[in-house]
């Protein structure tokens, strides 16, 4: 009983499941690196024990002095150089897998590589589609595909980590600079992930997905969201996940002030304002965005005015 407790918690240390091919090299080091370090924890506290039990005082009177020892040269020589020889290992290993983890792969003939600018904010993450799509808080992608993402943050916001740790490792969302990453899902599912950067009061609801689907439900869903249909499923998310984080899913207030009722909601051109520039406390959620967006934030709140009473 005892021992299937154990495996299930050593379990848990180990990464999520890998769905993509850079997460499986991560994988593969975290788990390469974690036989040397549990090797070494053994033998390190085993010696420790041991030790302690060899040269323990018995007899010896309580203030004389233990046996002294001097010099080991073979002992010596040999916690310098298995150590190295251990980094060494350790350092081959990891930039073998280095490759396979920070380099895109290139699209095969007849297989488009899509790329999506990520942008993070306090305290949602933005999509914006080749197309001009788009999307918040949930990432869209199709399967078996190279997905290349462009990870940047506004010059007027904080740092952001973009992490969905079953399609691959951390990056920044840094202000004023971009960098890239990668996944390339091997299933359709819906992978789930979070901001790893401290940000702001909301940061534990900064929450990430991307759901991945076949190419052809991705295609027609991409095709879709530049329509009507797509302006108001943005408005819904912009709704949920940008203004709702702050000022609760039925505006009933939050960390932000109770908004239910506010005529400012449908009034296009306050609303505009009030999210591009902030007011007060509340930051510019909505600096940079197109008209576009706050066009279907409106109708969105228009067809689905927030109740004021939490469900
Ligand atoms: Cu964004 Cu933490």
């Amino acid at each position: 009983m005892l021992g299937l407790d154990l495996v299930g918690f050593l379990a848990q240390l180990a990464p999520v499941a890998p769905e993509s091919s850079n997460a499986e090299g991560i994988r593969q080091s975290y788990l390469f690196v974690s036989i040397f370090t549990f090797a070494i924890f053994v033998l390190v506290e085993g010696l420790l024990i041991a030790f302690i039990w060899k040269y323990r005082r018995q007899k010896r009177a309580r203030f004389a002095d233990g046996a002294q020892v001097h010099g080991a040269t073979k002992l010596e020589l040999a916690w310098t150089v298995g150590p190295v020889v251990v980094l060494f290992v350790i350092a081959v290993f990891v930039f073998v897998e280095l490759p396979g983890i920070k380099n895109i792969p290139e699209a095969t003939a007849g297989e488009e590589q899509l790329e999506v600018k990520v942008t993070g904010r306090q305290f949602y993450w933005q999509y914006e589609y080749p197309n001009g799509v788009i999307a918040i808080d949930q990432l869209r992608a199709p399967v078996g595909v190279p997905v290349k993402l462009i990870v940047s943050a506004p010059d007027s916001d904080v740092i952001h980590s973009w992490w969905i740790p079953a399609l691959g490792g951390k990056i920044d969302a840094i202000p004023g600079r971009t960098n890239e990453t990668w996944f390339e899902a091997d299933n359709e599912g819906v992978y789930t992930g979070q901001c790893a950067e401290l940000c702001g009061l909301e940061h534990a609801r900064m929450l990430a997905s991307v759901e991945v689907m076949s190419q052809s439900a991705f295609d027609a869903w991409l095709a879709e969201s530049s329509g009507d249909d797509g302006a108001a499923a943005l408005g819904r998310e912009e709704w949920e996940g940008v203004c709702a984080k702050c000022h609760g899913l039925a505006g009933q207030g939050g960390i932000g002030p109770r908004i239910a009722g506010s005529p400012t909601l449908t009034d296009p051109v306050a609303l505009a304002a009030l999210v591009r520039n902030g007011r007060r406390s509340m930051p510019a959620v909505g600096s940079g965005w197109t008209d576009e967006q706050v066009y279907a934030l409106v109708t969105y709140l228009k067809k689905n005015p927030p109740s004021g009473v939490e469900s």
